[in-house]
Order: C-alpha cells, then sequence, then structure tokens
C-alpha cells in the first residue's frame, strides 16, 4: 500500500520511501492521482523496474509521448516511448565531446519543460536514474505555481493574455548556436507551438507560467522585448526558495509536471562519467492547443 508521503517542501515536492510501484493498486492509483494534483515533483525511491514496468506505470497516469519518429540525436536506442536521458551511445560508450548529441543536450542545463514544443505539451515526465555521475548531474526544479502567486499585481496584469511561441530549435540554434541541421531536419521541426504565458490549472485551479527554454518569442511583441519579458520571467520564476534540486540515487524514479516546474540538469563530468537515464513522459490531454496566430501568417 502506498504510504504516506515524506514533504520535502510544502504543495511542491514529496518523497515516497518503502514503495515497489510495480504492485501498485487502483486505491494505490488513486491516492497518486490526487499527490501528482498537489505536488509538483514526486521522487519515488529504490525502485528496481525494466522499461515495460516504467511504460506501463506511466501508461495509468495518461498516454505516454512515443519517439519512434524522433530525430536520431533524440535518441541512442530503447524502446520507442522512452527517451534515452544519457551521455552514452547504443554500446554505452560515453559520447565524443563534439558529437553533436552531447552538444544538443547542453540544452538540458537551461530551465526548461519538457517538449513545450509541441502543439500539445508534456504533461508528467517520469525520470529513472539507471546510472550516475559520481559528482554533479543534480536535477533542479523551479515551483511555477509558487512563481505566479509572488508576482506582483503589476507584472500579472501586463502578462495576462500574452502568448508566447515555442520552437524546438530556439534553445539549440538561438541560445546555443548549434547550426549544422539539414534542411530536413528544420522542415521537421519548424514552430508550431503556441502557448498562454499564464494557465489556469484545471485540476487544482492553481494558476502557472508556463515559461521554458524553448519559448522564443511573444505574439505582438518585438523580439528583444519578448526576450527580456521571458528572461526576466524565468529569474523571478528561479529564486532559491523556489527551487528544489534533486541529488540523484540509482533507481530514483521522479515524477514532474511539466505545467508546473521547470527544471535542469547541473553540470556533471560528462566526459569522463557516464550519467544514464530513461524518460516516459505522458501527453497533457486536457491540453487545448491555440489557434496558430494571424500574425504568424501575416509575417510569412
Ligand atoms: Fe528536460
Amino acid at each position: 500500500m502506498l504510504p504516506d508521503p515524506i514533504i520535502v517542501m510544502p504543495d511542491f515536492v514529496a518523497r515516497f520511501e518503502g514503495w515497489d510501484l510495480r504492485g501498485m493498486t487502483a486505491e494505490d492509483e488513486t491516492r497518486m492521482r490526487d499527490h501528482l494534483v498537489r505536488y509538483s515533483v514526486i521522487v519515488i525511491a529504490d525502485q528496481h523496474i525494466s522499461d515495460d514496468d516504467q511504460i506501463a506505470f506511466a501508461e495509468r497516469f495518461g498516454p505516454p509521448e512515443s519517439y519512434a519518429k524522433a530525430p536520431s540525436f533524440y535518441k541512442a536506442g530503447g524502446p520507442p516511448r522512452l527517451l534515452d536521458i544519457s551521455n552514452v551511445d547504443a554500446e554505452k560508450n560515453i559520447l565524443d565531446p563534439a558529437d553533436k548529441r552531447r552538444l544538443i543536450d547542453l540544452g538540458n542545463r537551461l530551465w526548461h519543460s519538457d517538449s513545450s514544443f509541441n502543439p500539445v505539451p508534456a504533461h508528467h515526465s517520469m525520470l529513472y536514474a539507471i546510472e550516475i555521475s559520481s559528482k554533479g548531474g543534480e536535477t533542479q526544479f523551479c515551483d511555477l505555481r509558487a512563481a505566479y502567486d509572488a508576482l506582483p499585481d503589476d507584472w500579472k496584469a501586463e502578462i495576462d493574455g500574452l502568448v508566447a511561441e515555442h520552437w524546438a530549435m530556439h534553445a539549440r540554434v538561438t541560445l546555443m548556436g548549434v547550426t549544422d541541421w539539414s534542411p530536413a531536419e528544420l522542415e521537421m521541426l519548424k514552430p508550431d507551438a503556441w502557448h498562454p504565458l499564464v494557465r489556469t490549472l484545471p485540476d487544482s485551479g492553481r494558476k502557472t507560467l508556463f515559461l521554458s527554454a524553448h519559448a522564443s518569442r511573444i505574439i505582438g511583441m518585438p523580439v528583444p522585448e519578448a526576450r527580456i519579458l521571458l528572461h526576466e520571467l524565468t529569474d523571478f520564476a528561479a529564486q532559491p526558495e523556489r527551487i528544489y534540486t534533486h541529488h540523484w540515487r540509482e533507481r530514483d524514479l521522479v515524477i514532474w509536471d511539466n505545467r508546473c516546474a521547470m527544471h535542469r540538469l547541473k553540470r556533471y563530468d560528462v566526459a569522463r562519467e557516464k550519467r544514464i537515464l530513461r524518460r516516459a513522459t505522458t501527453v497533457d490531454v486536457a491540453y487545448v492547443p491555440l489557434e496558430r496566430p494571424d500574425e504568424i501568417d501575416a509575417a510569412a
């Protein structure tokens, strides 16, 4: 039976110990669903699970994203509904420092929300640690609901109703300067996601900021002004009192709600130490995508 959680940060982070998710009952599932509304980050320690166990667990809470058609730089191997979050290739060799996948993965060190570049973004990410580095490599989470609550009223009024464009290549091309893309890759990953900067969550009724390193501009606003606003909001959100730092242990499963928390990876010795995790990600089925803004076609 699912035990009561250990509260790490009230209404933000909870931790479960002494529970095996493979034995989850219908009652456990109901309780876990409630916890997932209340807490943005849930740590389930010491899980001995296979890829199939991880996918089956994710499916209890929503349809998992598929990576079957993802560009090759996203995946080194594994089943199509798990994303490989690692610095190794399919043979478990550490990637060369100049390997494109390693360079792209540096984007994980920026505050972001997973898959925010999709028209229907991610709901929960469920990341399982198979092998971790001896130092560094923590994942940090930033409470976006608390950040919205703490915003001054004039700032809340300023951003109310604004819509941001999220683009899969923004962090990679604009922020990090990775430029060698084929026309097919650029075509596959062109912008097609526009999300409100402020969302009211249907399950908790709380408001949250929709921020991510993938947010490239704001509709109807000059690009420099938009990027500074996004930078300032991210800076405001990611204040120490709103951050949880997860120090990984092997066999941790960490679940976070991408609607309520941004996250980022902290540095580790990526050229010498292996770090291997697998992520299942559920789709936010309750999300209603916005129409493509008229301005996009007018500017084309
Ligand atoms: Fe991520």
